[in-house]
């Protein structure tokens, strides 16, 4: 079975993204097929990129690099959850992606976005920052609107429409994440 983050991408206090990213964790365990592990971005304490030498040339230098950078390899597929932020991701998910580089590589990229617009805006941001990390990634998505699937915009109520694109892109990302393990050997 392959192995799936599920990462929180916004570190905000009172955040509204850890109701949709339990509920996607959840979701997931239930459906089985993969191992599934919910990362918060939090518990990761990274900084502001400080590694002196640009990520791609794989020589970190911080503890907290090579940390990250061990987390991160021991997946062959993520799911992220982005609120979206001025029509783009949050600095905190950004952040993590640029800290590392060959550990994104050939894997699998998935997204449950929020916004007032589904989080659209960041996901496209993040289609485009995935392919520059070598990642593929799915065309299922889960939308989430701010003004309806929230109760005052703030606990996240999930339907049954939302589980079922959630299982969709559950599926699609098991099964190129399983088709490019033999990419990475
Ligand atoms: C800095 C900032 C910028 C935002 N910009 C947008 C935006 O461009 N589009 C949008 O739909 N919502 C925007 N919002 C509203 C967020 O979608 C909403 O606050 C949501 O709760 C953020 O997710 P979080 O609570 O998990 O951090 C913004 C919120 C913040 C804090």
């Amino acid at each position: 079975m392959i192995k799936i983050a599920i990462i929180l991408g916004s570190t905000r206090p009172n955040r509204i993204g850890e109701g949709v990213a339990k509920w996607a964790y959840e979701t997931a365990k239930a459906k089985g097929g993969a191992e599934f592990e919910l990362i918060d971005l939090r518990d990761q304490n990274l900084p502001l990129l400080d590694e002196p030498i640009t990520p791609s040339r794989h020589k970190y230098a911080n503890e907290h690099t090579i940390k990250w950078a061990e987390k991160v390899g021991t997946f062959d597929a993520f799911i992220f959850v982005t609120p979206e932020y001025n029509h783009s991701t949050c600095a905190a998910l950004k952040n993590a992606l640029d800290f590392v580089y060959a550990e994104w590589n050939n894997k699998v990229a998935g997204f449950v976005s929020y916004g007032s617009v589904g989080g659209s805006r960041a996901v496209e941001h993040l289609r485009g920052i995935a392919t520059e990390l070598k990642m593929a990634n799915v065309h299922a998505q889960v939308l989430l609107y701010t003004d309806r699937d929230f109760e005052h915009y703030t606990v996240f109520k999930p339907t049954e429409h939302h589980e079922k694109h959630l299982h969709k892109l559950i599926d699609q990302v098991i099964s190129w994440g399983t088709a490019l393990k033999t990419v990475r050997v």
